[in-house]
């Protein structure tokens, strides 16, 4: 992928780039995954999230949000984190574009990009991200997919460094089931140089080329069978849904093949006594976790929430200029 920043404005590019052929988008810089960012560029955009003061990075342009799936944390926080930058959010559902039933998901992303400096989409099969990035001269970011939840990684790392100050020498302990959010969180933990543990049912972890391709981006899994070995001394302890979006008939055997995978206070009890506990959210208490733990004193959930906001813009901001060097335009 090409390292290059582009100093013109993406919304504002010549319709060559829009899909006419002769001028491939070489240049454009997507975020699919926590590993489309090196780990110095993961560092700017964390250091960009913590920007409180408004901006005009995305004056004058818009941000298309596409949601194939429900959301609450993802389009609010996207949305007001465009405002922030002085740009215009259009979210859309896929009832009002229809992808490869109205139109393809290249013919979208080039539409969408002939009016936003940014794409956003939520989608079930992480191909359809690929195939929007393949044909679209504007960034395209991924707000979760099957397969990854970067921008959710970015407000988890943040909850992190804002807890201990920085990442060196923690261990983030995941338990449950190996899905979207626990693979990119694996990434921004191993490239942050934390140590990444998960604990999953037989069947739900990580499988051998999965773990391969965390290993060569820079994650180094430590999988276990036992969640209380998994948590035993780390940091953060963090969990998410059984049943993810797109997974609802395999619900009734999901819950019976995580039942011994409740965070609990007792589990809990098995980190260090300064650990967290984190979730990206939606939680479905008496599942994936206790109603103590997630509502009790170890408990970061809401700045985690809180995070998304300045993670969005971090990365939007970033995606959009000004380059690294240049000062921040405020207003
Ligand atoms: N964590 C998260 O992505 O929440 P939403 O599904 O509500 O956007
Ligand atoms: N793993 C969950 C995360 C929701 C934010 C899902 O994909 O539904």
């Amino acid at each position: 992928m090409s390292l290059l920043r582009r100093r013109e404005r993406p919304g504002m590019l010549p319709s060559s780039a829009a899909g006419s052929g002769d001028d491939p988008p070489a240049a454009v810089r997507h975020v699919l995954d926590i590993d489309d960012l090196s780990v110095a560029e993961l560092v700017d955009v964390l250091n960009r999230a913590k920007a409180g003061h408004r901006m005009n990075a995305l004056e004058d342009r818009g941000v298309a949000l596409y949601f194939q799936k429900p959301s609450a944390r993802t389009r609010h926080s996207t949305e007001l984190a465009v405002v922030h930058l002085s740009g215009h959010p259009v979210a859309i559902t896929d009832h009002e574009v229809g992808i490869d039933t109205r139109e393809s998901a290249e013919d979208l992303a080039r539409t969408l990009a002939c009016y936003h400096a940014i794409i956003g989409a939520r989608v079930f099969d992480h191909r359809i991200l690929e195939r929007m990035a393949a044909a679209s001269p504007v960034p395209v970011v991924n707000l979760l997919s099957d397969r990854a939840h970067p921008l959710q990684a970015l407000a988890d790392l943040l909850t992190i460094r804002d807890e201990f100050g920085s990442f060196e020498g923690r261990t983030v302990a995941y338990v449950g089931d190996a899905n979207n959010v626990a693979s990119s969180l694996a990434l921004g933990v191993g490239r942050t140089g934390m140590a990444f543990r998960i604990a999953s049912p037989d069947g739900y972890g990580f499988d051998e080329d999965h773990l391969a391709r965390l290993r060569t981006a820079g994650a180094e899994v430590q999988s276990f069978d036992d969640p209380r070995e998994a948590v035993r001394g780390a940091d953060a302890v963090y969990t998410d849904v059984w049943v993810s979006m797109g997974q609802e008939d395999e619900a009734a055997q999901r819950r019976q093949d995580f039942a011994r995978f409740t965070v609990t206070p007792v589990l809990m009890d098995a980190a260090a006594p300064h650990a967290v506990f984190l979730h990206c959210l939606p939680a479905r208490r008496g599942e994936e976790v206790a109603e103590e733990v997630i509502d009790g004193p170890r408990s970061r959930v809401w700045p985690q929430a809180a995070n998304r906001f300045g993670a969005a813009k971090g990365l939007f901001w970033w995606l959009t200029g000004p380059a690294p060097g240049e000062a921040p335009r405020t207003r």
